[in-house]
């Protein structure tokens, strides 16, 4: 399905690095004009150059998207830029390891304020602009590990657990208003985010629980982000999509 965005304005955290990145490419390419915002403003601003090599419109943005200030700045130059916003991609995350007695406070509330609360943020404030226009998408990224735990990864497990029910959370408090809420779980991505598992263990991995050979790439996940920001899933709305090579559909190994 060729799937047109064209005049769609689109914001992408953590968009200037693996999935992130992909995304905005694949948005771009839809035809929508895209605002890529990193913590590392360097980073945002090569993928907006990409974009506006290919022939596209980017805007790039120096972001923490855990902090309430800098996520209404970022609403704010995006309306300032494009006119408005139709479409929030919370996809900027860290995944930090360690079971509750390893893991410090600090790095727990680094992890859950980066991974969920940016989500609350985000919603908060893009909303208000999306009403505005009759109405938006909110798409995030959790992942797997937020359907079910993974072993030394006690901050990330939970954070993602409640972007999926925030999602829920968000999807009914504001259908009415014309804002669909959505999740992506992905499986295993190879990414920057992933680069320091190496290849023998990655492959060990992949080989015992995910069904599926091959590893998923960024711009398959890309893809989908798309289609769910689209207008072909004007009646989707509080769902969890999982692109994960068949792992969650039991146990394989
Ligand atoms: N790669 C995988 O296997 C995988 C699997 C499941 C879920 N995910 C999720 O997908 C999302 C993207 O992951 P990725 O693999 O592309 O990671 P990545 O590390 O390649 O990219 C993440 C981007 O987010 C940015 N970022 C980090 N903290 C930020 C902050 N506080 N404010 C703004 N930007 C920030 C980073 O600078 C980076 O550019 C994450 O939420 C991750 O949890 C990834």
């Amino acid at each position: 399905m060729q799937i047109d965005l064209t005049g769609k304005v689109i914001i992408i955290t953590g968009g200037g690095s693996g999935i992130g990145r992909a995304s905005a490419l694949a948005f771009a390419a839809a035809g929508a004009r895209v605002v890529v915002a990193n913590r590392t403003l360097g980073k945002a601003e090569a993928v907006a150059s990409e974009i506006a090599a290919a022939g596209g419109e980017a805007l790039a943005l120096g972001v923490q998207v855990e902090h309430g200030e800098d996520v209404r700045r970022m609403i704010a130059e995006t309306v300032a830029r494009f006119g408005g916003v139709d479409v929030l991609f919370n996809n900027a995350g860290i995944s930090p390891s360690g079971s509750v007695t390893e893991i410090s406070e600090d790095d727990w509330d680094e992890c859950l304020n980066i991974d969920l609360k940016s989500v609350f943020l985000g919603a908060k404030y893009a909303i208000p602009e999306m009403v505005k226009r009759g109405g938006g998408v909110i798409l995030s990224n959790a992942g797997t590990f937020g359907i079910r735990a993974a072993k030394g990864k006690a901050a990330y497990s939970a954070a993602k657990a409640g972007v999926i029910n925030l999602t829920r959370a968000i999807a009914l408090d504001h259908a009415r208003e014309g804002i669909r809420c959505n999740v992506i779980c992905p499986g295993y991505v190879d990414t920057p985010l992933t680069a320091g598992v190496p290849d023998d263990a990655r492959d060990e991995f992949l080989g015992r629980y995910q069904p599926l050979p091959g590893v998923i790439r960024a711009d398959e996940i890309a893809q989908l982000a798309v289609y769910l920001a689209s207008d072909a899933a004007r009646m989707i709305t509080g769902q969890t999509f999982v692109l994960d090579g068949g792992q969650q559909a039991g146990l394989y190994a």
